[in-house]
């Protein structure tokens, strides 16, 4: 495939490295080359089969709607942006093209979502729950978008109105740390996900462009992850 990368960051430069690996034809722009969406025109997207972002909050809805009113075909793995999901997915009904976004890209965290939607039934039964989440300090958006994703996951399963509280830490170098922890008066228990880099979302990010191939529709990685 022809990929454009946009973000030349933390992730984004591995997502180019795997695309690469994967013998897909991949180039990676950071801002300057972005600035005002420049990279972006039909004409610089012409021949480009999907696009992959993985930016920044403040950015990635004018590249959403560049690349979408261009036809492109997208995987978003920026996060902080979620208030704007249904325009997104208008904009890619609309336009006709195909559209793979998610908080975690990373195999292991979505099977960690289906492990803590079993485990959310102990809110059923007189269990308190709370979520941490720890990453490095460079990280933009607080909570983080799998914290989010777990809130939610866990008030869809308990059918419980209110949502847990998340605790966001901050510190050195973590690559992404969540734990949920239910508690009752007799025992707690502890699930936890740790990613050891970030190699987890970068080749999920690449093979969901990949499954996007010749597809339209706005999906949720979670929901397809199991056909990579
Ligand atoms: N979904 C997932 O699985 C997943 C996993 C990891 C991270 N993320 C999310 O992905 C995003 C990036 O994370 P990161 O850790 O890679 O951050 P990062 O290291 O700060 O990288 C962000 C990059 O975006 C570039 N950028 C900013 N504005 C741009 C623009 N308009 N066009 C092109 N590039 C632009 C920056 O370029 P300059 O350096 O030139 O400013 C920087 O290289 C965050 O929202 C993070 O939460 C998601």
């Amino acid at each position: 495939m022809n990929l454009l990368v946009l973000g030349r960051g933390k992730t984004g430069s591995l997502v180019a490295e795997i695309a690469a690996e994967r013998r897909h034809h991949v180039r990676a722009v950071g801002a300057k080359e972005n600035a005002d969406c420049s990279a972006l025109s039909h004409a610089s997207l012409s021949g480009i089969d999907c696009v992959i972002d993985f930016t920044a909050p403040h950015c990635v809805i004018p590249h959403i709607e560049a690349c979408v009113k261009a036809g492109k075909n997208m995987v978003v793995g920026t996060t902080g942006w979620y208030k704007d999901v249904g325009h997104v997915r208008s904009l890619v009904e609309q336009h006709q093209t195909g559209f793979v976004y998610a908080p975690n890209f990373s195999v292991g965290v979505n099977l960690f979502l289906d492990i803590v939607r079993s485990a959310a039934a102990a809110l059923q039964h007189e269990y308190s729950g709370q979520i941490f989440e720890r990453h490095h300090v460079h990280k933009k958006d607080a909570p983080s978008g799998t914290a989010i994703a777990l809130q939610r996951v866990i008030r869809e399963a308990s059918g419980k109105n209110e949502d847990l509280e998340i605790t966001s830490f901050r510190e050195g170098e973590v690559v992404g740390l969540h734990e949920v922890v239910l508690e009752s008066a007799g025992d707690r228990i502890y699930l936890c996900h740790d990613a050891k880099s970030r190699r987890g979302f970068a080749e999920g990010a690449v093979r969901a462009a990949e499954w996007l191939a010749g597809k339209k529709g706005f999906y949720d990685f979670k929901d397809v992850w199991r056909e990579l």
